[in-house]
């Protein structure tokens, strides 16, 4: 049975809540965490290019719902990173599954590996029935209002211990100026603090689609490892060691801290 349960989901799409998923079951998987990352964003999946399996691929999420196949024969080790196992989302898929599908699955999920952490990437839709099984649900929004809003309005079990992950912080401050600082987002988030993580450029698009990245740059920085030590109850900064470059990151560092102020 796996130990710990994780999900992950946002209240906007395209804000980053894939790429937190994939940072943060790498991050555990790194400090030799057994860890699954489980894909369940139905007809949308973006985990098996994260991690570099696309073509490797054969069985997915929905395979595993419908019972044609056995979830660790679904599962795939991740090549480039010891101790992650993906078990792929589903391309092909009509609609999202309703309460008592997504639950089954989540079960048989739990019950079928011995992971010590599951990592689930999540669609809102789903996160208000799972959140009440999970042990955390994060919630990803970028600084954008709109995000930070529909973070509000994520509905979740009364019984979840839901936090924010604020992803794309503005890393210059010209930028910065047009954004709500940490404070002010928590405020419309209306959720307690997970972790800040930065806008980073080698985070693009483009290099989504290039599945050879994983094997060359993990998915792998200090704030995802910090935030997996917090996750399971250790003590780790929420700014240190941002970014390499001794000028670059005192400025950031010195920049994040004031917009973290009382946060
Ligand atoms: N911290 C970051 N810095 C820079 N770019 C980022 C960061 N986080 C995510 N991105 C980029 O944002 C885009 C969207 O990310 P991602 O696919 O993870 O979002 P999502 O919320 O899962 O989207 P969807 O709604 O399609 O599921 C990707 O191109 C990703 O590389
Ligand atoms: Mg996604």
């Amino acid at each position: 049975m796996v130990g710990k349960t994780i999900l992950v989901t946002s209240g906007k799409g395209g804000v980053g809540c894939s790429t937190v998923a994939a940072r943060l079951a790498v991050a555990f998987a790194r400090r030799g965490t057994s860890t699954l990352l489980v894909d369940l964003a139905w007809g949308n999946p973006a985990q098996d290019f994260l991690c570099g399996l696309a073509e490797r691929t054969v069985y997915d999420a929905n395979d595993v719902m419908c019972s044609r196949v056995d979830p660790r024969r679904a599962s795939l080790p991740v090549i480039a990173v010891q101790n992650l196992t993906l078990l792929p989302g589903a391309t092909a898929f009509d609609g999202v599954p309703g309460d008592a599908e997504t639950i089954r699955l989540f079960e048989t999920l739990r019950g079928a590996f011995d992971q010590d952490v599951m990592i689930l990437d999540v669609p809102k839709e789903s996160v208000a029935v799972l959140s009440e099984f999970a042990d955390v649900t994060l919630a990803v929004s970028d600084f954008s209002a709109a995000s930070l809003r529909a973070t509000a309005n994520l509905k979740f079990s009364k019984r979840a211990h839901v936090r924010v992950v604020l992803n794309r912080c503005p890393a210059d401050r010209d930028t910065a100026k047009l954004y709500p600082t940490v404070r002010e987002a928590l405020d419309l988030a209306c959720l307690p603090l997970a972790a800040v993580l930065f806008d980073e450029p080698r985070l693009t698009t483009d290099d989504l689609a290039d599945a050879e990245r994983f094997k060359s740059r993990p998915l792998v920085d200090v704030p995802c490892k910090n935030l997996s030590i917090r996750l399971t109850g250790g003590h780790a900064p929420l700014l240190r060691g941002l970014i390499r470059g001794r000028k670059r990151r005192k400025t950031l560092v010195r920049m994040a801290r004031r917009r973290l102020e009382n946060a």
